[in-house]
């Protein structure tokens, strides 16, 4: 195991802190000094600073406003309190949207934005690029050797598309590369002859645009595709002043589920992980487990992006946000479960959106550290507080890694696909809730997978599960197979290997790509169930029920062995569920969707069969295991998202509660109250 690498070494543990707007209060210098008391009174030791302080830095073109930033970086500096720096880009000031037009997107209907909102400008600009360009040298040279800055946060939250001329252009070059200037390997890879949308120029492609082309399937995901890589080249031009003049990383906060771009791409280009977590605690559909399952999904997802690093939670709510339709508080107890949920999953930090409420605007009533009264006895500030106590007691923590060798396969180019797919159930695909049943079925017996993409390296894993696995790209097939060869298991469901990269439809059956060669099956049809509507699934003496999806299989393989067969309708009797030996290891495929319980007994067979063996625990309802490990210690965090009482199953080893100091030894059984937490490091 590596040694510990912690993300910043100058903190000596884990950073706590989050948005901070001083640009908004640089008429109150008294709040402005109260606010580094509170911030040390609350154990924050970071705060983020400038994410949309253009107009504060720039108030005219040229006319450059940087005292105040030196004031108050300096000032947290001196207090123990790092900066986390953010280029501005994120808004932009007046007076460049009336001066430089272009610079403001065009939505999908054609009609360019008038000046307003944020996060949308034209990416393609080069206008825009070239202001980004000189704020951020100016930054740069200005912060970039600061003590008290540790890190440069990109913009935010970069997303959306422009449909402006000058994003058609770049579309129709970035087509001519791709397709090597051949308008008819476009043509062919698109489908074009259908309803007759053959090109016969590059200079004739629209973006899929509200009143033109939708369609042509391989374009919508091409100009994803464009879309992603063209705010990739943004990004790295912003990052290109800020390594010329520091060696600080760098970061952008992602988001949650975000369909607009591929992380993956975006990604490369960062130093450091970090997004923004904004679970709906408490709502009135599901339970706070289902919401922690997901937000744990995406922890994962985020913390594999760079495996074996740390990442960053940059922004969560302290109690409550103001832009769901309704919005509620976080009920006491599950704010320091959250936070510690992000830490368990492998953050090295916990931040807030926002330090201090504003007085006006959106953001006015969405929760913070320090409400309107500015006051330290607040139920927020104090569970705040409680957090920078716990998040100083696991200090060590920092810099270790998650240890797991499962992992579920999410990618965007299969959503979008999936998405875009007009068949099955039009829009009702569910690929996101279908890769949190996996993914919690496997947490249920104690497992905390990554969450990675099709085209990263299978390395480490022993068990892979491709949820709906729709589209493959080149050679993903062929890495799977290699992977199963190798010993591996791979759990496929319906939906899986049915277009190539173009959504080209595979010739020859589903799975295709030669993937049939290691599932043993081939998918011959697909059902799609009414909502409401069920079948069952019959498994030695088991039946589940099933729903949505019940694909009819085929064998195509002496040696493979039927699991479990519907149990109604004309196919009722045929394979439902199968697997199949390949090399050293062994391919699973699941037609339908069954219910969790088939998910997690089925998983827990396979996690016993596995390489290395174990007697799979099922958890208590309502409880996560995640695992941390650097050169000597394993940190364990036990996790209740539950109102009951419960008790943990034996712990495997001798061990030390981190937070009262106890030793606790092999075999006991520790109970845990309603949103309880235990976290352990092993001696
Ligand atoms: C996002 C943004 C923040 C803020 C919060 C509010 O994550 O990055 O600027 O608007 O939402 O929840
Ligand atoms: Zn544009």
């Amino acid at each position: 195991m590596q040694p510990q690498k912690p993300l910043f070494p100058q903190l000596g543990g884990l950073l706590h802190g989050g948005d901070y707007n001083p640009d908004q209060w640089l008429d109150r210098p008294d709040i402005l000094e109260k606010d580094i008391a509170l911030m040390k009174k609350a154990g924050i030791n970071s705060a983020s600073v400038g994410i949309f302080a253009w107009s504060a830095l720039e108030p005219q073109e040229g006319v450059y406003t940087f005292e105040w930033m030196d004031r108050v970086i300096d000032r947290l500096y001196e207090n123990g309190i790092y900066t986390v720096l953010a280029t501005p880009s994120g808004a932009r000031p007046v007076w460049m949207d009336e001066k430089y037009p272009e610079v403001r997107r065009v939505r999908p209907d054609g009609l360019r934005n008038i000046h307003g909102q944020r996060h949308n400008h034209c990416m393609s600009s080069p206008i825009y690029r070239q202001k980004v360009r000189q704020m951020n040298t100016l930054l740069a040279k200005r912060y970039g050797s600061h003590p008290g800055v540790i890190l440069w946060h990109l913009s935010n939250e970069y997303g959306g598309a422009c449909y402006c001329d000058l994003c058609r252009k770049k579309f129709q070059e970035w087509l001519r590369k791709k397709y090597h200037d051949d308008i008819g390997a476009l043509n062919h890879a698109w489908w074009t002859a259908f309803w007759s949308h053959t090109y016969t120029s590059f200079d004739q492609i629209d973006p899929p645009m509200e009143h033109g082309e939708h369609s042509v399937l391989g374009m919508l995901l091409d100009w994803r595709r464009f879309t992603t890589e063209n705010t990739a080249e943004f990004m790295r031009a912003e990052i290109e002043p800020l390594r010329q003049y520091s060696k600080l990383p760098v970061t952008t906060n992602f988001m949650w589920m975000y369909g607009g771009l591929d992380y993956h791409t975006l990604a490369k280009d960062l130093d450091i992980i970090s997004w923004d977590a904004y679970p709906r605690w408490h709502n009135n559909e599901e339970t706070v487990y289902d919401t922690a399952t997901q937000t744990a999904f995406n922890h994962s997802l985020m913390r594999s992006f760079k495996r074996g690093q740390p990442f960053m939670l940059m922004e969560s709510t302290p109690s409550q946000v103001n832009w769901m339709p309704f919005n509620k508080l976080k009920r006491p107890g599950i704010h320091a479960l959250a936070c510690l949920q992000a830490v368990a999953c492998g953050s090295d930090t916990v931040q807030y959106f926002q330090f201090r409420m504003g007085r006006g605007s959106f953001e006015q009533f969405h929760g913070a550290v320090v409400n309107h009264t500015g006051r330290d006895d607040t139920r927020t500030f104090r569970e705040v507080s409680e957090v920078g106590q716990l998040l100083r007691t696991l200090s060590p923590v920092a810099g270790s890694s998650p240890a797991t060798k499962k992992a579920v396969i999410y990618d965007w180019d299969n959503r979008w696909a999936i998405e875009d797919m007009a068949g099955a159930a039009k829009n009702d695909k569910k690929y996101h809730e279908v890769c949190y049943e996996h993914f919690d079925a496997l947490r249920r017996l104690g497992e905390d997978p990554d969450v990675i993409s099709s085209t990263e390296s299978f390395d480490g894993y022993d068990l892979i599960c491709a949820p709906m696995l729709y589209l493959l790209k080149p050679g993903v097939a062929q890495r799977l197979k290699d992977f199963v060869a190798q010993g591996g298991t791979l759990v496929t469901t319906w939906l899986t290997g049915y277009v190539n990269e173009t959504t080209l439809a595979f010739l020859g059956g589903f799975p295709g790509d030669g993937l049939m060669e290691l599932t043993g099956v081939e998918a011959e049809e697909l059902d799609t169930l009414y909502p409401g509507q069920t079948n069952g699934v019959q498994v030695g003496d088991e039946r589940y029920e099933t729903a949505q999806f019940c694909e009819l299989l085929s064998l195509r393989s002496p040696e493979t062995r039927v699991l479990g067969s519907y149990t109604q309708d004309f196919y009722q009797g045929q394979p439902a569920i199968t697997i199949h030996p390949y090399g050293k290891g062994k391919s699973v495929h699941i037609a339908t969707r069954v219910e969790k319980q088939c998910l997690i007994d089925l998983y827990s067979g396979l996690l016993s069969m596995s390489p290395s063996p174990k007697e799979p625990v099922l958890l208590p309802n309502g409880v996560e295991v995640h695992r941390r490990v650097n050169a000597d210690t394993q940190y364990t965090f036990y996790l209740n998202f539950s109102e009951e009482e419960v008790t943990l199953p034996a712990l495997p080893r001798d061990c030390r509660d981190m937070l009262t100091g106890e030793r606790l030894s092999a075999g006991s059984r520790e109970t845990l109250g309603a949103y309880g937490y235990l976290v352990v490091a092993s001696v």
